[in-house]
Formats: structure tokens, C-alpha cells, sequence
């Protein structure tokens, strides 16, 4: 115990030499930050209420650049919110292998998923939500076992949800709404064990509710509104036991239907009238 406080104690020591200023100890990663800026359209980036500082490899590295957060000697987060970063999605932050977390809503990054990124293994958050990313998703993130939370809504996805995600048993969080994607709910997605949330509504997703999906014991929410499902509710599904909220709506299911369930204790119905 005491013999570990002081190598923790000497390992800060050695960290707070590294990081004197916001950027100083990244400035190995500069080449691959400035090729994001480049191809994004850096020089024009920013929006009425906030201008966007650094992103010069030639000032000092005390000064911050925005949305970049550098600590231990490495780049951990990327934040970059309503700033017009316009162009193909950066597949270079790939080489950033020590990020965390990777903000760009509100952009007009257009182009598509990169495979390479399950390259991140430290990646948990990739957010971006209102973008213009088109193209399928990509099957190769079946490896990437680091992200939780995927908000990809609100763009152009097309293809099908690729069953190779099953993979994914820490992706908690799922927000695909408001896209073009089509196909089935695959039934393998019951592997996805330590799912809480997923949103599919809005987009042209068809057949049936997979029955073997009644082992996502975790799941909170699933929004399917507004596709193509057809069917019936699984009675299998009353074995969801953190199921909260559930929206079947604007879908093509058959007639009317009610289910009995017994949650918690308590008996209740899914209905459809
Ligand atoms: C990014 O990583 C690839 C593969 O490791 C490497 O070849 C390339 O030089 C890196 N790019 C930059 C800008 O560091
Ligand atoms: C980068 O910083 C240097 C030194 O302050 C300055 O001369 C140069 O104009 C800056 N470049 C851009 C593109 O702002
Ligand atoms: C950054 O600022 C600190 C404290 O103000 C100073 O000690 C250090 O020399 C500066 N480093 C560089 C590279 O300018």
C-alpha cells in the first residue's frame, strides 16, 4: 500500500513536468490535429458567439487550442459543438489512441463511419448527432470494445444494422434515429448485453420484433416509432425487466394486440389498439 502511494505520487510528479500549458506534452499530436483541421475546413470554423483559438503549431503550447484536451502527455477529448467542422469524416483521429471521449455535434461532417476506429480502445463517447454522415455502418466496430455511448442520429446511415455488433457488449446507449436505414432487427442483437437505450425510430427498418431479444434483461428504452415493423409483440419480451419505455407507434403491425406481462411484480399490458 505505502510502496504504491509513492510511485503514484511519482508518477503526478513526472505528469504535472509534461502538461505545463493546455497543449504542452501534445505536440506530438499536432500533425494529426492539424490534418483534421485541414481537411475540415479549419480556417473557417466557429460560429457568431464563439471564434476558435490555437490550432497553430508555431505559438506557444501554453495557449489552449479549442475543443482540444491534452493531460498526461496525450490528447483525451475532442469537443467541437455547432462550429461548421464541414468536410469527410476525420478517419485521421484514428491515430489518436489515448481519446476518451469525441464530441463534433452540430456539424456538417459528411462521408462515412471509419472502420479504422475500433483502433480507440479508450474510446467510450463518440457523439455525432446532427452531422450529414452517410454511407453503412461500419461491421468492422464489432471490435470495438471500448464504446458505451454511439449518438450517430440525425444524419444520412444507410444499410442495414450490421448483425457482427452482437459483438459489442458494452454499448450501452444507441441512438440511430433519424436516418435511412433499412432491414431487420437482428436477432443476434440479443448478445448486446449491457444495452440500456436504443433509438431506431425514423428511419425504413421492416419485419418482425426478434423474440430472442428478450434476454436484454437492461434495456430501458427502445423506440422503434415511425418504420416498417409488422407483427405481433413477442410474448417472450415480458422477460425485459427494466423495460420503461417502450414506443411500437406509426409502424405496420397487425391490428390490434395486447400483451400480458407480469414486471416487477406487477402485471401489465403492452397494447397496440
Ligand atoms: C497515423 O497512423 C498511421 C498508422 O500508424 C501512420 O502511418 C501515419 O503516419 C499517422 N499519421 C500522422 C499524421 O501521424
Ligand atoms: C500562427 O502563429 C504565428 C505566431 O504567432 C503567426 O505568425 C501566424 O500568423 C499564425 N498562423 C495562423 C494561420 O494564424
Ligand atoms: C508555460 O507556462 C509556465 C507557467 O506560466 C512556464 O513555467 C513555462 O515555462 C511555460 N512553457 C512554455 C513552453 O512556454
Amino acid at each position: 500500500m505505502w510502496a504504491k502511494a509513492l510511485i503514484l505520487s511519482s508518477v503526478v510528479g513526472a505528469v504535472s513536468v509534461l502538461g505545463e500549458g493546455p497543449m504542452c506534452g501534445c505536440e506530438h499530436r499536432y500533425g494529426v490535429l492539424m490534418e483534421f483541421y485541414d481537411s475540415t475546413n479549419g480556417p473557417s470554423w466557429g460560429n457568431p458567439v464563439s471564434s476558435v483559438q490555437g490550432w497553430n503549431t508555431s505559438i506557444s503550447c501554453n495557449q489552449s487550442w479549442t475543443g482540444v484536451f491534452c493531460t498526461r502527455g496525450d490528447v483525451y477529448m475532442i469537443v467541437l459543438d455547432g462550429l461548421r467542422v464541414n468536410g469527410p469524416f476525420p478517419s485521421i483521429l484514428a491515430n489518436l489512441t489515448a481519446l476518451l471521449e469525441l464530441k463534433m455535434p452540430n456539424n456538417q461532417i459528411t462521408g462515412t463511419l471509419p472502420p479504422s476506429f475500433n483502433l480507440l480502445k479508450q474510446l467510450y463517447l463518440l457523439d455525432v448527432q446532427y452531422n450529414a454522415i452517410s454511407g453503412t455502418l461500419p461491421s468492422e466496430w464489432s471490435s470495438f470494445d471500448s464504446l458505451t455511448t454511439l449518438w450517430a442520429f440525425s444524419n444520412s446511415i444507410t444499410g442495414t444494422l450490421p448483425p457482427a455488433w452482437s459483438a459489442m457488449k458494452n454499448l450501452q446507449i444507441l441512438d440511430l434515429s433519424f436516418n435511412s436505414l433499412i432491414g431487420i432487427l437482428p436477432p443476434e442483437w440479443s448478445q448486446m448485453s449491457s444495452l440500456h437505450v436504443l433509438t431506431l425510430s425514423k428511419n425504413a427498418l421492416s419485419g418482425t420484433l426478434p423474440a430472442t431479444w428478450s434476454i436484454l434483461v437492461k434495456l430501458e428504452t427502445l423506440q422503434l416509432q415511425n418504420n416498417g415493423f409488422s407483427g405481433t409483440l413477442p410474448s417472450d419480451w415480458c422477460s425485459l425487466s427494466s423495460m420503461r419505455a417502450l414506443d411500437l407507434s406509426l409502424n405496420s403491425f397487425e391490428g390490434r394486440f395486447v400483451v400480458k406481462c407480469t414486471l416487477r411484480g406487477q402485471i401489465c399490458h403492452f397494447w397496440k389498439l
